[in-house]
């Protein structure tokens, strides 16, 4: 049963004095793992000033499964922006497209491939499905709320985040002048996934492909290639393209680890 959170529930929240209380109350609205029982015992006992933030931080950050309540709906938006998503996608879902393309994409969770590459002209989608597919992970896997010595936090549990390719190459361009171990550092954050359950690197080939940009695309494909990190890459380009005018390198291990997508159709910014 869905149940909406009123005032009075806070109030009553507020009252909870230990575990099983706390647990009786919270039952229709919230999601807590038992992983997390020992955390949150503790934090109980400290009470005190931190009890009010605690609850407070619970209804407002917690998953609840009532998508009526405002603050809820604000927080939901805050974790997708969170995890690189832009404003214009937020309502991205994978009902947007037909059942060959979301059948397509099941081979990617599945784990029959460990990545998409999702090509096609301008305006046909591309980035619509990708992030569709990062809220579709971050529906089915909702944050939860973890204590870490009376603090609590919030927890992405694998969620995928986004990330233009653009953007990553001025990022590493920009740690130029600093040193040689940032830059480093920012390629090994985009080979790994860290925790994270896949990343999109949105429109490879948008940049004239100096050798420069070739050879750091390389790093990080073949990186995420030899130890098989769930990745979604979105292009303007076909494989043969892509071998081409970034080399046949990168598009050799993009075709060994990608299920290949051809979105089509017409310019939907038109
Ligand atoms: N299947 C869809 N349903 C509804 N809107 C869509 C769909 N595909 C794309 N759009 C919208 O059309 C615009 C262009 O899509 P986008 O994903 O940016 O295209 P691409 O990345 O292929 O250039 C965006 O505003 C996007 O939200
Ligand atoms: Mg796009």
């Amino acid at each position: 049963m869905l149940q909406t959170i009123q005032e009075a529930s806070i109030q009553d929240l507020r009252k909870v004095t230990n575990i099983d209380e706390l647990l009786n109350k919270t039952q229709n609205f919230l999601r807590i793992v038992p992983d997390n029982m020992d955390y949150l015992s503790e934090a109980l006992e400290r009470k005190g000033s931190q009890w009010n933030d605690f609850i407070n931080g619970l209804l407002v950050n917690l998953p609840v499964y009532n998508n009526t309540l405002k603050t809820i709906h604000l927080d939901k938006e805050k974790h997708l922006l969170s995890l690189g998503i832009p404003k214009r996608f937020l309502s991205a879902k994978i009902e947007d497209f037909p059942q060959s393309i979301t059948d397509a994409c099941e081979d990617f969770f599945s784990q029959r491939k460990e990545g998409l590459l999702i090509y096609g002209n301008a305006g046909v989608g591309k980035t619509h499905l990708a992030i569709s597919l990062i809220i579709q992970r971050y529906l089915t896997k909702m944050p939860i709320i973890q204590f870490d010595f009376g603090n609590y936090r919030i927890m992405r549990p694998q969620q995928a985040e986004f990330h233009s390719l653009t953007d990553i190459f001025l990022e590493i361009r920009n740690s130029f002048n600093k040193s040689e171990k940032s830059e480093k550092k920012i390629i090994d954050k985009y080979s790994e996934n860290e925790g994270r359950f896949f990343l999109v690197f949105d429109d490879l080939g948008v940049e004239k492909p100096s050798d420069w940009i070739i050879q750091t695309l390389y790093m990080i494909i073949d990186r995420r290639y030899r130890n098989m990190h769930k990745t979604i890459i979105t292009s303007n380009l076909n494989l043969d393209e892509i071998s081409a005018q970034l080399s046949d390198r990168i598009a050799s291990r993009l075709a060994g680890m990608c299920k290949i997508i051809n979105l089509r159709g017409k310019d939907r910014r038109l």
